[in-house]
């Protein structure tokens, strides 16, 4: 039986509310914040609501760290280069911090959660003032508050892996696009994986508050929304509302485009599909991470399904959708991956035919199965099989982008293009990027266009 969330009590939000108050009554509170955001669309969304319950605080946000009184890294840890990315940012301040010691360096997040890493920070980053955990986002004016009046460090992680904390404020970073979190944290404990440790159990969001989100958004004018979850697919909302339920609820509600991510080939049920099929406003794209094309190395990965599985899953979605985009996450030199194992996925791109895959090497995680499995592959094989592996997910794509050619396709202008500012680009549904003519007027907007031809990575339309 799985553990009900829990919610984050009225008690603690009249607290943080307090602590903001009186932080607004200190002298010496930092006036500027920066923050620096590392790994997934979860993180990027996380740092929104840092950004938001800082704005409630008072403070404004500088455009460099430089600039800022207070510098949060928001830090991943699913691969030892993210962590390491941060600690070097984070060191490079400590120069700062020399000439300006009322400089506040915080750090949060994913990175922190782990025990090991917080015990680091610790001991070995004195200069490091505020540390917390995934779970003590929402405490972040109080945490703020005991750094400014205790005047010592505070380094906190708790271990509420249960804990959803509604009604934050969101500083949002696009005024037509929108982040929306459906459910939290993760129970698949794939082997190579640390963020079951980090982001705790596997919890949903109430249907109504997210509908009541989405309505709000939609008044905002916002054109996109993107779903969010480690496995959006096991969603499971209070009354045992499902995630096709709540998609359909969503669809119904008239905002132009729904994207979501991230789904689970295994949890990836007909009745998803159907609501897609029939669905107005969800995005023409599935993003359905693979990670490998080898039935031994899927086992020892504990995935839970087959190379064959996976691909009656594709085959059910391009039954029912076609001509919809598919994209991947893949990982190289899992431990024992074979020659023979590692050929088997180049293969399973081939078949497949992504428009895009993510493409990792295997980093061995503290704490997580794989890291104790015999087998583990040197970086030169690694590296060399990743270097194939690139080619043929960039074939794969480039013959996407081909099949585009003469489709009509509708964008969600972003921007003026960076070389050309009579060119504007965006994502059409399939989420690949599309150049056409336009200009700052059409940002925000969603135009149809036919493709009519295929650049390096991108497609060119011209508006229908
Ligand atoms: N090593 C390499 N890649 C990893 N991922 C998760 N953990 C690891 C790891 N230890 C990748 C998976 C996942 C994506 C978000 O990151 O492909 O889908
Ligand atoms: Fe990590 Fe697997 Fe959960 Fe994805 S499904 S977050 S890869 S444990």
């Amino acid at each position: 039986m799985k553990k009900l969330p829990v919610y984050v009590s009225e008690e603690e939000k009249r607290e943080m509310t307090a602590a903001a108050e009186a932080f607004l009554c200190l002298t010496n509170r930092p006036q500027t914040y920066h923050i620096i955001t590392y790994g997934c669309q979860m993180n990027a969304h996380d740092s929104e609501k840092l950004a938001g319950l800082l704005r409630q605080m008072g403070l404004t946000e500088a455009a460099d760290r430089a600039g800022a009184d207070f510098v949060l890294f928001n830090t991943c840890c699913v691969r030892a280069g993210a962590e390491r990315r941060a600690l070097g940012n984070v060191t490079w301040l400590k120069e700062l911090k020399k000439d300006r010691p009322n400089l506040i360096i915080g750090v949060c997040g994913c990175m922190v959660q782990q025990p090991h890493m917080a015990e680091k920070i610790l001991q070995q980053y004195r200069f490091i003032d505020l540390a917390f955990g995934t779970h003590n986002l929402h405490q972040l004016p109080m945490l703020l508050y005991q750094l400014l009046t205790d005047k010592s460090r505070v380094v906190t992680i708790t271990a509420d892996e249960h804990l959803i904390a509604e009604g934050l404020p969101v500083q949002r970073l696009s005024p037509y696009h929108a982040y929306v979190t459906i459910m939290y944290g993760c129970d698949n404990f794939c082997s190579y994986c640390v963020v079951p440790y980090v982001r705790g159990r596997e919890r949903s969001r109430r249907m109504a508050d997210i509908l009541r989100e989405a309505e709000a958004l939609g008044t905002d004018g916002v054109q996109e929304i993107m779903l969010l979850g480690q496995n959006v697919n096991s969603y499971q909302g209070g009354d045992g509302e499902g995630f096709p339920a709540l998609l359909k609820a969503l669809d119904g509600m008239g905002i132009p485009r729904i994207r979501f991510m991230t789904s689970h080939p295994k949890d990836l049920s007909d009745e998803l599909i159907r609501v897609m099929e029939e669905s107005k406003h969800i995005c023409n794209h599935f993003h359905l991470p693979v990670q490998s094309g080898s039935d031994a190395v899927l086992q020892s990965m504990n995935r839970g399904y087959t190379r064959t599985d996976y691909l009656r899953r594709v085959a059910a979605l391009r039954e029912a959708i076609p001509g919809i985009g598919l994209t991947t996450d893949i990982i190289v030199g899992f431990p024992g991956e074979t020659e023979a194992d590692f050929l088997d996925t180049i293969a399973l791109v081939e078949e497949v035919g992504f428009d895009a895959a993510f493409t990792f090497l295997y980093s061995k995680r503290e704490g997580t199965r794989a890291a104790g499995m015999t087998g583990q592959i040197s970086a030169e094989v690694s590296g060399e099989r990743f270097k194939r592996l690139l080619s043929a997910v960039e074939a794969s794509a480039q013959k996407a982008r081909e099949s585009m050619l003469g489709k009509a396709e509708s964008v969600l202008v972003e921007g003026l293009s960076k070389r050309d500012d009579t060119k504007v680009s965006g994502k059409g549904t399939r989420n690949i990027t599309v150049t056409l003519d336009g200009g700052e007027a059409d940002v925000g907007t969603i135009v149809p266009v036919t493709i009519t031809s295929v650049a390096v990575n991108t497609l060119r339309g011209e508006r229908r």
